[in-house]
């Protein structure tokens, strides 16, 4: 079953001759490091589609992005170099890595590239200028290419000199990735095929009031879990022990309940002494809690699947439980497995629901996995891109 996918009205590089040109290629290679090596790849994969369409037509290939946030200052831990590596071991092509982004370095490194050929400049954000949107900083970066093209999705909701201020600079065109992201997820606002149901989880209601809202808008039903589910249970007047909640966003949590549309709490949970207890009890929502609420249980993933199974579309964004623990990963994974089996179409956005998707080798049964964290949730708001609304419209 297909839903309703949002026309994506940019210019792509469909429409670009990219051949023999320099093109600037903005991504967001800002992956997990674990020992200095790439912890999740995904991001660096879901590049491919874009930087094989340009290396096959014959571009010169400079490949820019951020990783971390080191706050405009040279920092070793945050460079680019294992994401060079991974590129390099993944794809075969050809990778260099230069020592910067800006200036002779990198201006011989482009000026020395072939067709077929890759760059990757070191990380963008070494450079202060980069997040200010600096109009000089944008200046030096075009400099180095003839063309920009963006597929950095996940950093979209940013307006800075790499994802904004050069596409003024430069002929600007949108990546496959950053398409397929706007297609799928632009699509659940615009005609979802009914009836359609959001999943939210994660720690705070603060934090996604604005996506909560503007999905109310759209859904027929919402579910709710994670510890944002225990702010509602004070809503509800329901003991939480000593369980992580909002108690200043119980108001919001109420309008939410009182909203008319069918909000799916949790029935029953799961308690501990601790987030690293070995396991915990399941009680039932309301009675009294001797401790932490740290997932959902078994009740609750039984309702959430019927309702699963009887939705055309779902959405899902944020853990159900403290899944760092597996012992309270139960939720979350059953979530993921759920949609998997599911003939719905399923699209699953933000970080730790997506790093569960991807745990459990599922991502490729579900119709569309994000790349975005905020980028998705700030699109999902039914807010503008600065980094989507810098590319031209298709003519
Ligand atoms: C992300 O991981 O969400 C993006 O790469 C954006 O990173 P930022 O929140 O540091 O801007």
């Amino acid at each position: 079953m297909t839903s309703a996918t949002r026309a994506f009205t940019k210019r792509t590089i469909r429409d670009l001759d990219p051949h023999g040109k320099r093109v600037l290629v903005r991504v967001d290679f800002n992956v997990p490091l674990k020992d200095g090596k790439v912890a999740d790849d995904t991001r660096i994969r879901a590049a491919f589609p874009t930087l094989r369409y340009l290396i096959d037509r014959g571009a010169r290939v400079i490949v820019v992005s951020h990783l971390g946030r080191p706050e405009g200052r040279r920092d070793p831990k945050l460079s680019l170099a294992p994401v060079a590596e991974r590129l390099r071991q993944l794809s075969g092509w050809p990778v260099t890595l230069a020592e910067d982004c800006v200036g002779p370095k990198a201006e011989h490194a482009a000026a020395d590239l072939m067709p077929g050929e890759v760059l990757l400049l070191e990380n963008v954000r070494f450079h202060a200028e980069e997040e200010r949107n600096d109009p000089a900083f944008a200046k030096r970066l075009a400099a180095l290419a003839e063309v920009y093209v963006n597929d950095a999705f996940g950093t979209a909701h940013r307006a800075h000199a790499s994802t904004e201020g050069v596409a003024h600079l430069l002929p600007a065109y949108a990546g496959f990735l950053m398409e397929r992201e706007l297609t799928f997820l632009g699509g659940l606002l615009e005609a979802p095929a009914r009836p359609f149901l959001a999943i939210i989880g994660g720690a705070k209601v603060s934090t996604k009031l604005r996506v909560l809202e503007s999905l109310l808008r759209r859904v027929d039903a919402l579910a709710i879990g994670g510890a944002m589910a225990n702010t509602f249970f004070l809503a509800k007047r329901y003991d939480i022990g000593k369980s992580l909640a909002e108690p200043d966003q119980v108001g919001a949590a109420q309008r939410i309940l009182d909203s008319g549309k069918d909000i799916l709490l949790p029935t029953d949970v799961v308690v501990a002494g601790s987030t690293a207890a070995p396991n915990g009890e399941v009680v039932e929502a309301g009675r009294p809690v001797g401790g932490m609420i740290l997932d959902v249980g078994p009740a609750t993933i039984a309702l959430i699947g019927d309702e699963i199974a009887r939705s055309s579309t779902v959405f899902w964004n944020g853990p159900l439980g403290y899944f760092e623990n597996p012992a309270f990963g139960v939720g979350t994974n059953r979530i993921a497995q759920l949609l998997a089996e599911s003939n719905a179409t399923t699209v699953v956005g933000g970080g730790e629901s997506v790093q569960a998707v991807e745990q459990l080798g599922l991502a490729d049964k579900l119709t569309h996995v994000s790349t975005g964290g905020g980028a998705s949730l700030e699109l999902l708001e039914g807010r503008e891109l600065p980094g989507v609304a810098a590319i031209p419209d298709a003519t």
